[in-house]
């Protein structure tokens, strides 16, 4: 009902509307939208009452809200159902809770948002700093029909949704690390955690998490992250709306999920290349404890990094840390 009221009052941003005609329009009491109107200032709305006349939507708060996001999503799945945190340790873990509740509790789609993570968790074993209100903290949770081989390929194509929906948003062009880390100005503005729950052959589900630098201002991040990171609004010299940038983001994955059921990993991995800043470099990858020196060449049909070594032998990588050489 508190949806409801929100989205009247949205759609009469020009004039009041009073209690009585909410009251009317939704059937429920005068006290009742009262309620709903005390309940939505203490979300953040701005919601100005002008006696005799009624309601008026002022201003909206910037926030993940459910209410706030959906209007501007494009799929149909992914993000209709929400589970939303001011703040939280890990959306990750979060997910991962609500995954193993089962399909009902959990579908393929929800998502788990954050406004702030205590203990926001980076790929291997680092953490992600995860301010209030500034970035995008979210985990996605999804139940492929795929081989868990295939499950790295989700990743990649996540990182490439996100290229492409800040591309649609800003106009820039984030390069993708391998796998999916984004940057810009050679810094690093994203990245993507995926875990995954499954037997040897089988995904019971995974989890998508992504976390994004949107607006958060460079003294905000710790000493140790001020050269190797970056966010948006910083290379744009302004901010621009998280929710907008996480609805593009959903919608463009939603599609390319659905590409890569159907048609295989091969349109996804030509759509990464176009984003990829690591092929044709020569690099250094970290995997375990053994480190490995050669020319990125290519990437495999499971999204695995294929590395020619100085003695011409090729070697394919599926996880690891990547140090791009200066040349
Ligand atoms: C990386 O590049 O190391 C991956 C970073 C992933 C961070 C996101 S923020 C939302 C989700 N919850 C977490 O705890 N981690 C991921």
């Amino acid at each position: 009902m508190k949806d409801k009221v929100l989205e009247l009052l949205r759609s009469h941003r020009e004039q009041p509307l009073s209690g009585q005609a909410l009251s009317n329009q939704l059937g429920v009491s005068r006290t009742a939208i009262w309620k709903h109107i005390n309940s939505l200032r203490e979300e953040g709305y701005d919601i100005i009452s002008q006696p005799g006349t009624g309601y008026l939507l002022d201003k909206v708060p910037d926030l993940l809200l459910p209410a706030e996001l959906a209007p501007y999503l494009k799929g149909e799945k992914f993000g209709t159902i929400i589970d939303y945190h001011s703040q939280i340790a890990s959306t990750n873990n979060r997910a991962k809770s609500l995954a193993d509740e089962g399909e009902t509790t959990a579908p393929e789609g929800t998502l788990v948002i954050a406004e702030e993570q205590a203990g926001g968790k980076g790929r291997l074993g680092r953490k992600w700093f995860s301010p209030q209100g500034t970035g995008i903290y979210v985990s996605l949770i999804l139940r492929p029909s795929l081989k868990p081989e295939q499950a790295a390929g989700l990743t990649l194509l996540a990182a490439v949704a996100l290229a492409q929906a800040v591309h649609d948003l800003t106009g820039l062009r984030p390069g993708i690390k391998w796998p999916n880390d984004l940057l810009l100005n050679g810094k690093k503005f994203a990245g993507i955690l995926t875990e995954m729950k499954g037997e040897i052959d089988l995904i019971h589900y995974l989890v998508v998490g992504t976390g994004i630098n949107v607006n958060t201002e460079m003294e905000l991040f710790p000493p140790e992250l001020q050269d190797q990171a970056i966010s948006l609004a910083t290379v744009l010299g302004r901010k621009i709306s998280r929710i907008e940038l996480l609805a593009g983001y959903l919608g463009i994955m939603e599609n390319l999920y659905q590409v890569y059921q159907t048609q295989g990993f091969a349109p996804i991995k030509a759509m990464w290349k176009e984003w990829n800043i690591t092929l044709g470099q020569t690099l250094a990858i970290l995997s375990g404890t053994r480190e490995y020196t050669g020319v990125a060449v290519d990437i495999d049909a499971n999204g695995g990094l294929i590395i020619q070594g100085e003695d011409g032998q090729e070697q394919v990588f599926h996880s690891g840390e990547v140090t791009i050489k200066k040349t």
